[in-house]
């Protein structure tokens, strides 16, 4: 297994584009089940999750019509273009050894049930952060008319002789909205006979996206971001060719980076319009977001090359500016901007607990108690999503951190510095917050299983590496050929 090998106390310094997002890309490739001709969808990175999603569609009739692909949908993704269409509508099992690999499978059930009358898929277990049960989707589902049933560890759902019809459904759980419940309910009704009012919708960026992309494909969704939907079904979906809104948890982490580096970082395709609890969080830290337009390519920020005391130095000045010229730099759109963000030398505590959307994400959480295990002071991080959501502590302790845990809410209190050390990663997130660490640390920190990074950070250590820092990705058995730092 791989182990990223970090020298910490470099100070992050470029320019770095923020990638499609994964979490729009799982529901959004899901959609081609719907389609009645090919989709194409661009900006889709190059990530575990996404290979497992295009696997898991391949077995589901679905081929790859992109050149890039080789004839295999779960093939190359060349220039973030995949172009899908359901060649195979018999294949209706999504199987239990990929679901298992990628809960995020789930997604298919809706758009498979309303268009094929049928799916069968292996209910997802659990994972790292929590239970994550579906109990919401298929009341969703079955609020539509879906019979549906679970055996022997599949969900079995089949529509009604006429097929899905509208209604009003409440879509809220004991911690909120729903994503992929939304997601699959949303889908399903797209092509449900009548009208269905979606109540306790999920608002986040990612449904917005899904929702108009099945807009550009003949739907007729309104309400796209609000806790209500309302969608009036249609006889079928067109093709459609969409880009993919930009990673706002990738553009958080990130964010983070520069943070706890007191580095100074340039963000292309940022979508600041999907992030502001997290910058109005960060800023209360004393994170500082400037728009750039008058950044020249060959200009960039923070000077020389990161030095061995990164974290003293002061940032570079900013630049302020109004709306930009794209072609420079920047962007009107919100979703697309250009950022500059640096941070002051000394990062303040915070108090924050996670929400849904528009909330601080639960998928910032981790990354956010890295941060704040050197803030000056005490800050307070509460969990409403995922209450377990915790496994970065007990590795964060090892480096030194100071963070007393009570249920779901941790206190941490900032300290000088943290001290590298082995530590294992646990699940996508926590990984993020450890590599995080990881740079701010002094000496030697090394993450063990970073498959878990691999799920939704596209080649994590080359581009933090064109930023300055001092990161490899080593086999652990090389790793303990060399007599590195232990391996935990
Ligand atoms: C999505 O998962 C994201 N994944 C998660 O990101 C993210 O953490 C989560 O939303 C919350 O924002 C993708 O989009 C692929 P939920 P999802 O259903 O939709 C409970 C990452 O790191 N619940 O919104 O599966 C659930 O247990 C991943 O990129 C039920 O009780 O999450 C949780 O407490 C991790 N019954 C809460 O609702 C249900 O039927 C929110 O979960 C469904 C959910």
């Amino acid at each position: 297994m791989d182990t990223f090998v970090i020298e910490g106390g470099r100070r992050l310094c470029g320019r770095v584009r923020v990638n499609g997002s994964k979490n729009a890309a799982l529901p959004l490739l899901a959609v081609a089940l719907l389609a009645d001709a090919p989709i194409t969808l661009r900006d889709i990175p190059t990530l575990a999750d996404i290979k497992n999603m295009l696997r898991l569609l391949g077995e589901l009739g679905v081929s790859r019509l992109d050149p890039g692909a080789q004839g295999q949908t779960d093939g190359p993704i060349d220039g973030g273009v995949v172009t899908l269409q359901v060649t195979d509508p018999s294949q209706s099992h999504a199987r239990y050894d990929i679901v298992r690999t990628m809960r995020a499978s789930i997604c298919t059930l809706g758009p498979m049930l309303a268009k094929r009358g049928f799916a069968r898929l292996s209910l997802p277990g659990g994972c790292a952060i929590g239970d994550r049960p579906v109990d919401i989707h298929l009341r969703g589902l079955a609020a539509l008319g879906a019979q549906i049933t679970v055996t022997s560890g599949d969900i079995i759902a089949r529509t009604p002789p006429g097929g899905l019809r509208g209604t009003t459904i409440f879509l809220g759980g004991p911690f909120g909205s729903t994503v992929l419940g939304t997601a699959n309910v949303l889908c399903a009704a797209t092509l449900a006979q009548g009208r269905t009012i979606i109540e306790c919708a999920a608002c986040e960026p990612e449904i917005v996206d899904l929702a108009n992309l099945l807009n550009a494909m003949g739907a007729q969704i309104q309400g796209a971001g609000s806790p209500r939907l309302v969608i009036d079904g249609v006889r079928e979906l067109n093709g459609a060719d969409w880009t993919i809104i930009p990673d706002r948890i990738e553009a958080g982490t990130l964010m983070m980076a520069a943070a706890i580096t007191n580095g100074d970082l340039v963000l292309d395709n940022c979508p600041m319009d999907a992030l502001m609890a997290a910058t109005h969080t960060l800023e209360a830290a004393g994170v500082n977001f400037a728009p750039v337009t008058a950044l020249a390519p060959t200009q960039m920020p923070g000077g020389a090359a990161p030095g061995p005391q990164a974290r003293n130095r002061t940032p570079a000045l900013m630049i302020t500016s109004g709306s930009s010229d794209p072609s420079r730099g920047g962007s009107d759109d919100p979703m697309r901007r250009t950022v500059r963000v640096t941070s002051n030398r000394v990062i303040k505590p915070v108090e924050v607990t996670t929400q849904p959307h528009p909330g601080f994400p639960t998928d910032l959480q981790a990354q956010l108690v890295a941060l704040l295990t050197l803030a000056d002071g005490n800050s307070v991080v509460t969990e409403k999503i995922f209450p377990d959501r915790f496994l970065h502590v007990a590795e964060l302790l090892r480096m030194g951190a100071k963070i007393v845990r009570t249920g779901a809410t941790v206190v941490v209190s900032g300290v000088k510095g943290l001290v590298g050390a082995p530590v294992m990663a646990s699940d996508l997130r926590a990984s993020a917050g450890l590599v995080l660490a990881g740079l701010a640390a002094e000496g030697t920190t090394v993450v063990n299983r970073v498959y878990h990074l691999d799920r939704g950070y596209e080649r994590l250590e080359d581009r933090l590496r064109g930023l300055g820092a001092s990161i490899e990705r080593v086999d652990e058995k090389e790793l303990a050929g060399k007599d590195a730092v232990g391996v935990g």
